[in-house]
């Protein structure tokens, strides 16, 4: 079951849920790329208790920590260093080393936590792709059909930037309490259509998404939303 939801505001709607999940002292897997850091900034400036919650990422490109195409960067400077008060725990993937040995030390940190079987994360926030890939499930690479292990390298990325990923696998995503996808600009209008329309396009990764037990919810501005049946989001 999915829940489109074409907004004014995603991003204030996305800082929303994140600071419902954070109060609560949940478990939040956050998304890279440019979309969210305005949802980001906005969670940043509201009154959370982020003490008890802990961040984590869905996808990471292989670079340093502070290299300006590292997601765990874009958070820190969008959130974490915007946080007056108790920050988060914040458990980044190490991917500087290589795609391989990040996902396979993520993966070790994430049973460290959740145990055995699919970790169960209360919040995942995902961004799209304009070729359908979310976190960093490209159309057609062999991560897309992994479906035991829990963080899996990419070793050619299928959009900029091109360096190698670790990605969390299909099975995790699904496994999540809830998915919030936010997607925003007339770039990705196409990439909606394909993914969340009313004839999904299987090629398309992020359409993939259909969480076992949990609820999917797109968060879409005007632009992004432009292609899709009139009345399927609301
Ligand atoms: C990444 C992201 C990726 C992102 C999409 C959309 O590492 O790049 O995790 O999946 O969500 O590429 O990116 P934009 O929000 O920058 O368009």
């Amino acid at each position: 079951m999915i829940e489109r939801l074409v907004l004014d505001d995603p991003a204030g709607a996305a800082a929303e849920r994140i600071a419902s999940v954070a109060n609560a002292g949940g478990h939040i897997a956050m998304t890279g790329g440019e979309t969210p850091r305005a949802a980001y900034e906005q969670v940043a400036s509201m009154d959370v208790d982020w003490s008890r919650s802990t961040l984590w990422f869905g996808d990471e490109r292989c670079v340093a920590p502070e290299d300006e195409r590292s997601n765990y960067r874009m958070v820190r400077i969008a959130l974490l260093d915007r946080i007056s008060g108790h920050v988060p725990a914040v458990r980044r993937m190490v991917a500087e080393h290589g795609p391989h040995e990040g996902a396979a030390a993520y993966e070790t940190e994430l049973r460290g936590e959740f145990g055995n079987g699919f970790p169960e994360f209360d919040l995942l926030l995902l961004g799209l792709g304009p070729d359908g890939h979310c976190a960093s499930l490209f159309p057609g690479d062999q991560a897309l059909e992994e479906r035991s292990r829990l963080a899996v390298g990419v070793e050619q990325s299928g959009l900029a930037p091109w360096v190698p990923r670790v990605t969390l696998t299909l099975p995790v995503l699904n496994a999540a309490r809830e998915v919030l996808f936010l997607v925003a600009g007339a770039e990705k209008a196409a990439a909606v259509a394909r993914a969340f329309g009313p004839r999904p396009d299987p090629s398309a990764p992020a359409s993939l998404v259909a969480p076992t037990a949990g609820t999917l919810t797109v968060l879409l501005d005007r632009a992004a939303a432009e292609l899709l049946p009139v009345g399927l989001g609301s």
